[in-house]
């Protein structure tokens, strides 16, 4: 196994319960404009305080984050977010519906909000969550606005366990908090609500959800030419160290191959270099060891991951993105 980041232990932790305890530590943080690692239901963010410059540019510097890139900007409840942004009647609705929840929206920034602009990429517009997971959300009330991206270094995997946070900013935050592994295990699903309701990103809320809410989501990308709406959804993203194949049937994994398996299939791969998302095939297991399987299959040092078909329908949306993010070219490849 490949030595672990000298890092690792460098970090302090604690542990999320009790919950009281650990939010007024993540709070003394933050406010003191410094960065804590907290557990979502979806992964685990880096958060720092939204109304701080400093805090949001060591945000963006320890992820190494390209700064056209906003951050989503996570509230308490709704009453905090209609200060921040201008929600519309659909996006009202879907807030009433899914929040605290993995869905986030893009809305005008309200007048007098006050987030740094560094935030959100010097922009007009605001993505906005409150979350379901007690300790972000009870800092966000001492606090106030908290930005929060995947605790990953940017590009990578995001971190869906307090040890994964630790390879990825171990030495370079103030604080982690543990909460055990994600429940959800993918990111917010992002909605762009300034125009017609458009999906920019799917993720923990599936879809089909949103649609029996607020009717059916303008499809296809955003029109050619326009402001580009989601600057971190475009390029190479989530991505492990191995190179990924997609839609890998079990009979098609290749010698020395590490496989990311569906179900309970057998396949050629050794046991040791196989990770079964959902021996079952169910869709919110298989959201929930994805990025832990991807961040264990690197770890077999295996330079490809095999990775069986994922279905199409609900959490597999989210899945078969992240997956297709992670297969794409790098900016390192040499073409
Ligand atoms: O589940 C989640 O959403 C997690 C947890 C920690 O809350 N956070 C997360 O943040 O995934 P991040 O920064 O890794 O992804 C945020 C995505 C990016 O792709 C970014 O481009 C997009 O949301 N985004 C943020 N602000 C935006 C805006 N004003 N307009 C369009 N897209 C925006
Ligand atoms: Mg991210």
């Amino acid at each position: 196994m490949p030595p672990i980041s000298r890092t690792l232990y460098e970090t302090p932790r604690m542990t999320a319960e009790p919950l009281e305890a650990a939010a007024a530590r993540v709070s003394a943080v933050l406010l003191d404009n410094g960065l804590a690692a907290v557990p979502t239901e979806t992964v685990y963010g880096v958060c720092g305080r939204a109304s701080a410059a400093e805090a949001v540019g060591k945000v963006f510097a320890v992820k190494g984050r390209p700064a056209i890139n906003p951050l989503i900007v996570h509230v308490a409840d709704v009453d905090t977010a209609r200060k921040l942004g201008v929600l519309s009647e659909a996006a009202e609705a879907l807030a009433e519906r899914f929040w605290p929840g993995p869905l986030t929206l893009v809305v005008p920034l309200a007048d007098g909000a006050a987030v740094a602009p560094a935030a959100l990429a010097g922009g007009t517009t605001i993505a906005l969550r409150v979350p379901a997971a007690p300790v972000l959300r009870r800092a966000a009330e001492t606090v106030g606005a908290i930005v929060a991206p995947s605790a990953n270094r940017s590009g990578r995997v995001s971190p869906t366990s307090a040890d994964a946070v630790a390879e990825e900013l171990g030495g370079r935050i103030d604080l982690i908090v543990d909460g055990g592994p994600s429940p959800i295990g993918v990111e917010s699903t992002v909605l762009d609500m300034t125009g017609p309701p458009r999906l920019l990103r799917p993720g923990g809320l599936d879809g089909a959800a949103i649609e029996a809410v607020i009717g059916p989501l303008a499809a296809g990308p955003q029109a050619a030419g326009g402001p580009l709406r989601s600057p971190g959804l475009l390029s190479s993203h989530y991505a492990p160290r191995a190179r990924l194949r997609l839609d890998v049937d079990a009979d098609g994994v290749r010698p020395g191959e590490a496989w990311l398996a569906f179900g309970a299939e057998d396949g050629p791969a050794e046991p040791s270099r196989t990770v079964r998302l959902s021996p079952t095939r169910d869709l919110h297991e298989a959201a929930r060891n994805l990025y832990a399987g991807l961040r264990t299959l690197d770890l077999t040092g295996a330079a490809t991951i095999a990775v069986s078909p994922i279905p199409t329908h609900g959490l597999g949306a989210a899945i078969r993105d992240r997956l297709a993010r992670a297969a794409a070219p790098r900016h390192d490849d040499p073409s």
